[in-house]
């Protein structure tokens, strides 16, 4: 039995993403790259790598756990680069794109050899948050003036843009294309420019997605501008796949049923706290409703409140279902809450422990 509390990825339901993705990339033409800010954990990336072309990155260290660890291209992104950092950053990447015209002059002459790219911005966007809406007002992610951009277009060979979140609507997807074609359009037919990637927050794997839709329309904008189009799925790979395991520790009686787990929102699935959305778990319809609460100081640290079958009881095991993306990537040590192991059910059902953490990484998290 491994101990509570662990994220448990299920690789079966992992492969049914994969499977999608790949289905895409053979109908549409299009590359598929997977987001290391929404999911780095590596040990299934053997799998992933057998369906996938390859990652983009956020980072120096993003770029070079893709480079070591997922077989592929590997494209580097950073909303900003330091002079200590573009080397390495050149040397573990096939493909590096600036966020800004500045950054491209600035490290101009060392990445001169490189493949290079510089970020769009539509100025549209699907985001239903502001702190997540790339195209929120003074937005500093990418550059939003064709005519600026037309300036610099000898140094690129290609753009990457970014501005569907949580986007499970292909009707939405495919307007914000359209006004990505008026807007830089004029850029995108340019012989030069033979590559595009459409960044990630197309939910494409979900159930009911119109599959065949995408893949046309993709395929239609790769043969208008003459462009090898990616996509960069960081949700849309790991939807569904991941569970987090927990233990109830306690249970009180406060106006409502309370239940305290071993384990915290805040330090295991921060993502949730910072967009104060509940927990997921399923099923929810039971007779015996609980708020079920993190075991840290934090007064807000509730997961959400869930009905279940039987009253809870303490040595009880809950299960929150949706938990890799921007999840395992944002865990931390508050409170020293004990970190959750990582477990992998294999595809015979087999559950294998990966990885599990000790005082000595908490103590080494800090100095
Ligand atoms: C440039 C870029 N690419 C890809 C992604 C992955 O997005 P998602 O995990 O929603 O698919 C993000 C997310 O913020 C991003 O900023």
């Amino acid at each position: 039995m491994i101990k509570t509390p662990y994220y448990l990825i299920d690789k079966a339901a992992l492969l049914r993403n994969m499977e999608k993705i790949a289905y895409v990339r053979e109908h549409s033409g299009a590359k598929a790259l997977l987001a290391l800010k929404c999911f780095a954990t590596w040990s299934v990336f053997d799998l992933m790598s057998q369906y996938m072309d390859g990652t983009t990155s956020s980072s120096l260290n993003e770029v070079k756990l893709g480079k070591l660890k997922f077989a592929g291209e590997t494209h580097a992104y950073s909303v900003a680069y330091a002079d200590d950092e573009i080397a390495e950053v050149l040397a573990h990447s096939d493909k590096i794109i600036f966020n800004s015209i500045g950054q491209l002059e600035r490290f101009a002459d060392e990445s001169a050899a490189h493949v290079r790219g510089l970020r769009l911005n539509p100025g549209v966007s699907s985001s239903a948050f502001l702190i997540a809406d790339p195209s929120r007002p003074f937005s500093r992610l990418g550059e939003w003036d064709a005519d600026k951009v037309s300036l610099v277009l000898d140094q690129i060979s290609g753009f990457m843009i970014h501005n569907n979140c949580e986007n499970n609507d292909f009707s939405l997807f495919d307007q914000m294309l359209t006004e990505i074609e008026n807007k830089f359009g004029s850029l995108l037919e340019q012989p030069q420019i033979n590559w595009v990637s459409l960044g990630g927050g197309i939910h494409f794997t979900g159930d009911g997605y119109p599959l065949d839709l995408f893949c046309a329309r993709l395929k239609a904008f790769s043969e208008r501008y003459g462009v090898q189009l990616y996509l960069e799925p960081g949700e849309a790979s790991i939807t569904m796949t991941t569970s987090l395991e927990v233990t109830v520790l306690d249970t009180l009686y406060n106006g409502k049923q309370l239940a305290i787990v071993d384990s915290s929102i805040e330090a295991h699935m921060l993502d949730l706290l910072i967009y104060r959305e509940s927990a997921k778990m399923a099923p929810n319809n039971g007779e015996h409703e609980y708020m079920v609460c993190g075991k840290s100081c934090l007064a807000g640290d509730i997961f959400g409140e869930f009905k279940f079958e039987q009253p809870l009881k303490v040595g009880d095991r809950l299960s929150f279902i949706d938990a890799a993306g921007y999840t395992m990537v944002k865990k931390n040590w508050f409170n020293g809450v004990k970190m959750p192991a990582i477990a992998i059910r294999q595809l015979d059902g087999s559950v294998e422990l990966v990885k599990e953490f000790s005082f000595d990484d908490f103590v080494n998290s800090l100095s």
